[in-house]
């Protein structure tokens, strides 16, 4: 693979399909260490692409070249995590002057991982709240998350399970002052 720099825009509609395909791939390959397949299968129901991010222009892909490397984003709406498919989201605008930012829905395409895709759209996804005025950011981790969200500063708030998926998934949820 070539050593190109990795490059950064908004995400677009036109982006889903390949979106998709990545976090499929990062769910079943990077969950592996933290969660058996039975979890694995059930995390599905909790993660993956929610499309209002892409149309409230907060969802981020890094490209190295003409491959995906990587997605995430951030919210300024109340739901805390999941995807299209998730139940109980809510598209409730958040107050920066007393609620956290969100930070939604990263994932790193499995060819990519360890070479700072993930801390670099979370440095976007910070900047871009602290502009519209949130002085915090929370999120909900998965386990194979937490390591990077540690790594950025995040602090672990709670930790809970997610079963409607049909099996508990493990969840974190994180905090950190923008
Ligand atoms: C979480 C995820 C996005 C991290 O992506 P990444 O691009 O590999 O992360 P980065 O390279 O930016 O890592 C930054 C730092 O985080 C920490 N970190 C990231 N992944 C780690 C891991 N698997 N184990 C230990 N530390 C890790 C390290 O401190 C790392 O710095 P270093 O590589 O210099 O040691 C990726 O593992 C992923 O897609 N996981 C599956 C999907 C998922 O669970 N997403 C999170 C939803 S909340």
């Amino acid at each position: 693979m070539s050593a190109a720099a990795l490059t950064h825009r908004l995400a677009g509609r036109e982006d889903i399909a390949a979106m998709t395909a990545l976090m499929d791939a990062a769910i079943a390959e990077l969950q592996r260490p933290f969660l058996d397949a039975a979890q694995i299968a059930a995390s599905r129901t909790i993660m993956g692409l929610d499309s209002q991010l892409i149309d409230d222009k907060t969802y981020f892909v890094v490209e190295q070249g003409d491959a995906l490397a990587g997605c995430g984003g951030w919210s300024r709406r109340a739901t805390m995590y999941g995807g299209d498919r998730s139940p109980g989201r809510d598209a409730a605008l958040l107050d920066p002057a007393k609620d956290p930012a969100r930070v939604r829905a990263m994932y790193t395409h499995p060819a990519f991982v360890r070479r700072g895709v993930g801390r670099l759209i979370l440095s976007l996804c910070e900047g871009a709240a602290r502009a519209e005025g949130f002085v915090r950011a929370e999120l909900v981790a998965t386990l194979a998350g937490e390591p990077l969200y540690r790594a950025c500063g995040y602090q672990a708030m709670e930790r809970f399970v997610d079963d409607r998926g049909g099996m508990a998934v493990p969840l974190v949820r994180m905090s950190k002052a923008l």
